[in-house]
């Protein structure tokens, strides 16, 4: 029932045995990722059935998410909320469209599902502390569960470039937090030169075991949707996401459980925009871009380190890559919150931005069905920039002074 598992090198294959602390393949340097071996023969109907007397929620799906043990951390991630939103489809121009809100996750965004793997997985390594650089929602994840496995957490953030929230969340959860003077890849470069350490344990996205977590988003879609031949759009940043939703779905399609093939559209920022450029000309690697810049403080990234992992999600689904700029972004949020009440952080909202921005280019059919991912919720971020055009009147403290302001809004 449980199919055994390695960590398996994406470029040269090199097989390591899947509880060895390694963030990258010995032999060539590449990405690893967690691989279930001969999952055509597990008895999926039997799986099913376990699922079905759990709770929905990362870990109902805990048999394709291989542990050293029984232990697990929880705060009851995932098991978020899938709205189908009729105004929002007609205001992208599809058929119809669904948004799956992990801005209900425990933290407020989708980092949760990858973290309580990752942070499990930490604890078993017997490492003492954990550590990532963030734009601020892997950090506020990470110092939770941190917090909730008992180990410390050091966090390290580009400084000025992370939201309110955010810095609010990993201060109060406890992290070590260390502002760098410069960019998230700043950050991430240097974390990634502590890889040897025997105390640390790193938990960015190129530690395959949060993929393992964030994978579970698409087994959810398959429950409470059934997913056929839909499109499921994605913000993307540092790429881990869409890899991880399009290791779920494929690994759902070699158990047999999914009839059709959902295609993954990957969305960037205009100003940060490097892996969807690469797919846009046709390049065989990524750019990386010295600057990004964007108001999606989450998806400022300007080189992600999980492209080839994306690069394949896109091509082996048949998917492709829209970018959308700060202002369509803008608009997709207020969208989203004054259409559906739903409420979202910028980054989030690019994944519907771009569902929108691809209809008007002729590139998305209008007869579509689509699942709109959006990861973090709205109060992550609550930036006065974002509220521009937005007004809001003042008036003396006696309701004869509101009156006319209340008649205005009641004309016809
Ligand atoms: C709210 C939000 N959306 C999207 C992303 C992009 O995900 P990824 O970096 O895995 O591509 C992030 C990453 O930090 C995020 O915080
Ligand atoms: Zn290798």
């Amino acid at each position: 029932m449980i199919p055994e598992a390695t960590l398996s090198c994406i470029g040269c294959g090199n097989k390591i045995e899947h509880d060895r602390v390694v963030y990258s393949c010995p032999r060539c340097g590449d990405l690893l990722e967690v691989k279930l071996e001969n999952l055509s023969s597990v008895d999926a109907s039997l799986l099913k059935e376990r699922w079905r007397s759990r709770p929905i929620g990362v870990w109902r799906y805990r048999e394709l998410i291989p542990l050293r043990g029984e232990r697990y951390i929880t705060l009851h991630e995932g098991g978020t909320p899938l709205y189908r939103c009729g105004k929002l489809a007609r205001w992208a121009g599809v058929k119809e469209l669904y948004v799956k809100f992990e801005g209900a996750n425990p933290t407020g965004s989708f980092k949760d599902r990858g973290m309580c793997v990752g942070i499990t997985k930490a604890l078993e390594s017997g490492r003492q502390a954990v550590i990532c650089a963030s734009t601020g929602n892997t950090s506020s994840s990470m110092s939770a569960y941190a917090a909730a496995a008992g180990m410390k957490s050091i966090v390290l953030i580009p400084r000025g470039r992370i939201a309110l929230g955010k810095l609010f969340q990993t201060l109060l959860y406890g992290a070590r937090t260390i502002a760098v003077k410069g960019s998230f890849d700043d950050a991430l470069n240097m974390v990634m030169q502590l890889r040897d350490s025997k105390d640390l344990y790193i938990l960015n996205s190129i530690n395959p075991w949060r993929i393992e977590g964030q994978k579970t988003l698409a087994y959810e879609l398959y429950d409470q949707l059934g997913m056929g031949d839909y499109v499921v759009s994605v913000p993307v940043g540092n790429c881990g996401n869409i890899s991880a939703i399009w290791k779920g779905f494929s690994e759902l399609i070699e158990l047999g459980l999914l009839n059709g093939s959902p295609t993954m559209l990957g969305v960037q920022a205009e100003g940060a925009s490097p892996f969807a450029d690469m797919i846009l000309k046709g390049h065989e690697t990524l750019k990386p871009l010295e600057e990004p810049r964007t108001i999606a403080t989450a998806i400022r990234i300007g080189k992600p380190a999980n492209w080839k992992k994306a690069l394949r999600a896109v091509r082996d689904s048949g998917g492709t890559v829209a970018k959308v700029s700060d202002w369509e972004i803008v608009e997709a949020q207020r969208a989203l919150a004054s259409l559906e009440g739903i409420g979202v952080e910028p980054a989030s909202a690019a994944s519907l931005a771009g569902v929108k921005k691809l209809v008007e280019e002729g590139r998305l059919d209008r007869d579509s069905t689509v699942v709109c991912i959006s990861t973090g919720t709205a109060l992550k971020d609550p930036n006065e920039e974002l509220l521009r055009g937005i007004e809001f009147s003042e008036v003396e403290p006696n309701v004869d002074s509101a009156k006319p302001l209340i008649e205005e809004i009641l004309k016809p």
